[in-house]
């Protein structure tokens, strides 16, 4: 194992950066590991309670200021971005920040590898390449055109040119991912499955978007994670690879399986205003990152892993509470 290795992990305090920390602290013991993370509402040092400060090293700023950027670019041997915005309510309320984060400071993070010729990973989103139908059999794969919908997904797939200009221009050396859904521990309250846990244990019933119908394709934080890894350590150069577990599930199945394992009837919850531009559905075919790097996913059953999720929220309930009320307050503001 290379003892030099220090990783550069941008949005570290948030759901999926916190996760992928708690991984490489386990899967990579002598690895040193600097989180920078400017802590916006969805950002929470406790994400990172547990975890040894000799080797998990924590700097709150912001990827938009090129200079601490550049600093700290400087001293790592890699850089895994996931910093970002990354709710689509959010994004149709108020793109702004979208913009601002998601492409001012992906430039920062590319400007910053060129510079100290480090090597990038990017994390995208299966949000980029639009949606699919219901009925259709196709999946999204590498070869996908764009096709972004929200500002949200706009404004990450804008992150994603970017990566792939200075790639061809620059010769940076980077890789990307473009991965479905998570869950897990650590998830902000506005999430879907995160929201209608939290609402149930307050003792309200779950709230889903129109009629339902539409479907994401869900995996596990933790599989991410290991996705990541394999992809930092095996991956080729300037490739692009699609990570998902095969989890498709409409959101009304999602919401009834919450309510089952929770001990409620499975109808007991409200239709609200549906989501303006609610892409339909996203599926991921991984065949790519399976073959060519090995790559399985361990949550294979969705139903056990949202009972973890369900029991992880039961048991964390300080961690939840303070962000709770904000929350619900922005969403009847949009009416949702
Ligand atoms: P999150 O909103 O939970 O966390 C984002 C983190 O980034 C927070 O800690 C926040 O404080 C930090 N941050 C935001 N703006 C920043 C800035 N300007 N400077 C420094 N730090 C900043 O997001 P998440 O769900 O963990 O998503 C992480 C990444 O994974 C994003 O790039 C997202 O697009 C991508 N992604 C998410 C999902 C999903 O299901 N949540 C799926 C695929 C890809
Ligand atoms: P979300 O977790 O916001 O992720 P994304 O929009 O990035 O896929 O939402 C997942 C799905 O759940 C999406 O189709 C919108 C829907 N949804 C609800 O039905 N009710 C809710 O309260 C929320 C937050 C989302």
């Amino acid at each position: 194992m290379d003892r030099k290795v220090n990783i550069l992990v941008t949005g570290g305090a948030g759901f999926i950066g916190a996760n992928f920390v708690h991984y490489i602290y386990k899967q990579r013991p002598d690895w040193q590991i600097t989180v920078l993370d400017c802590l916006t509402y969805a950002g929470n040092l406790a994400n990172l309670d547990g975890l040894n400060e000799s080797r998990v090293k924590f700097v709150k700023g912001n990827i938009c200021d090129g200079e601490t950027v550049a600093r700290l670019v400087k001293e790592c041997y890699y850089v895994v971005h996931f910093a970002a915005e990354s709710h689509v309510d959010n994004s149709v309320h108020s793109p702004w920040p979208f913009v601002q984060t998601n492409i001012v400071g992906t430039y920062q993070i590319l400007e910053a590898v060129r510079k100290y010729n480090k090597r990038l990973h990017h994390i995208s989103t299966d949000e980029v390449y639009g949606d699919l139908e219901l009925n259709e059999s196709r999946k999204f794969n590498e070869e996908t055109p764009y096709n972004p919908s929200s500002p949200y997904s706009a404004t990450k797939a804008g992150s994603d040119h970017l990566v792939y200009a200075w790639i061809r221009s620059f010769g940076v050396q980077a890789t990307l991912s473009n991965c479905s859904n998570n869950y897990g521990p650590y998830q902000h309250v506005e999430k879907l499955i995160p929201r209608q846990i939290t609402e149930i244990l307050e003792g309200r019933r779950p709230k889903l978007y129109g009629e339902g119908k539409n479907v994401r394709d869900w995996i596990h934080a933790e599989d991410h994670s290991s996705g990541v890894l394999a992809i930092l350590e095996k991956g080729k150069n300037g490739e692009t690879y699609l990570i998902g577990a095969d989890g498709e599930r409409s959101n009304r199945e999602v919401i009834e399986l919450i309510l089952k394992n929770m001990g409620k009837d499975t109808t007991d919850f409200d239709h609200v205003a549906d989501r303006p531009g609610h892409d339909m559905r996203y599926a991921i075919d991984s065949t790519k990152i399976r073959g060519e790097l090995g790559w399985t996913p361990k949550y294979t059953d969705f139903e056990q892993g949202l009972k973890d999720t369900i029991a992880w929220y039961k048991n964390n309930e300080a961690w939840w509470k303070p962000q709770k009320a904000i929350t619900e307050a922005k969403y009847l503001e949009i009416g949702r």
